[in-house]
């Protein structure tokens, strides 16, 4: 990707950060710094994504399966999740951009808003990847968020077993 173009994206990001808190609620957006390089984030997160791929085995797995990879580009991983549960989808897209540190803006929407439990599957699509591949212990590791641009943030365990509404 043309490093302008990828300065762009990251400011219209940043943008649409301060901008969607209101009109689009079904999503959660977060952003994680790393002191370890950006590739390195970027090949844990999608070996992640591969190891939880759609399978069977999934219907027995709760939420951390059923992913998806669904396009990467040297700074860009879109993927899905798939509830085993509910089966609604959530889109999962990771930025990145190396600095001093690695900064990665992490982004989930779901198409169907409708689903009781939509904020919390925004936020744990995101969050168990960071979990399960480990990065939570890399070196530098830092999230941001709060509850007005990722209403599932305050939910401090995304491995308790949903609610059964
Ligand atoms: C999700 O969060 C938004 C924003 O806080 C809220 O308006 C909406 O009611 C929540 N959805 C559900 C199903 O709890
Ligand atoms: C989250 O809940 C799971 C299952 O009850 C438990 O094993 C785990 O230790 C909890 N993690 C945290 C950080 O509280």
């Amino acid at each position: 990707m043309d490093f302008r173009l990828l300065l762009m994206s990251a400011a219209l990001l940043g943008a649409s950060l301060t901008l969607s808190v209101t009109d689009r609620p079904a999503q959660c957006k977060i952003k994680w710094t790393f002191g370890i390089m950006c590739e390195d984030v970027y090949n844990r997160l999608v070996r992640q994504i591969k190891l939880w791929q759609i399978s069977t085995r999934c219907l027995y797995s709760g939420e951390k399966c059923s992913y998806e990879l669904v396009s990467t580009s040297p700074y860009l991983i879109n993927a899905a999740h798939t509830s085993p549960k509910t089966k609604n989808v959530n889109e999962i897209q990771f930025l990145f951009e190396q600095s001093v540190l690695c900064k990665v803006s992490g982004e989930s929407k779901m198409i169907t808003p409708k689903d009781p439990e939509v904020n919390r599957t925004n936020y744990c699509s995101l969050q168990n990847l960071m979990a399960g591949s480990g990065l939570v212990n890399a070196e530098g590791y830092t999230e941001f968020s709060n509850k007005w641009i990722c209403p599932g943030f305050e939910i401090d365990n995304c491995s308790l077993s949903m609610r059964i509404v």
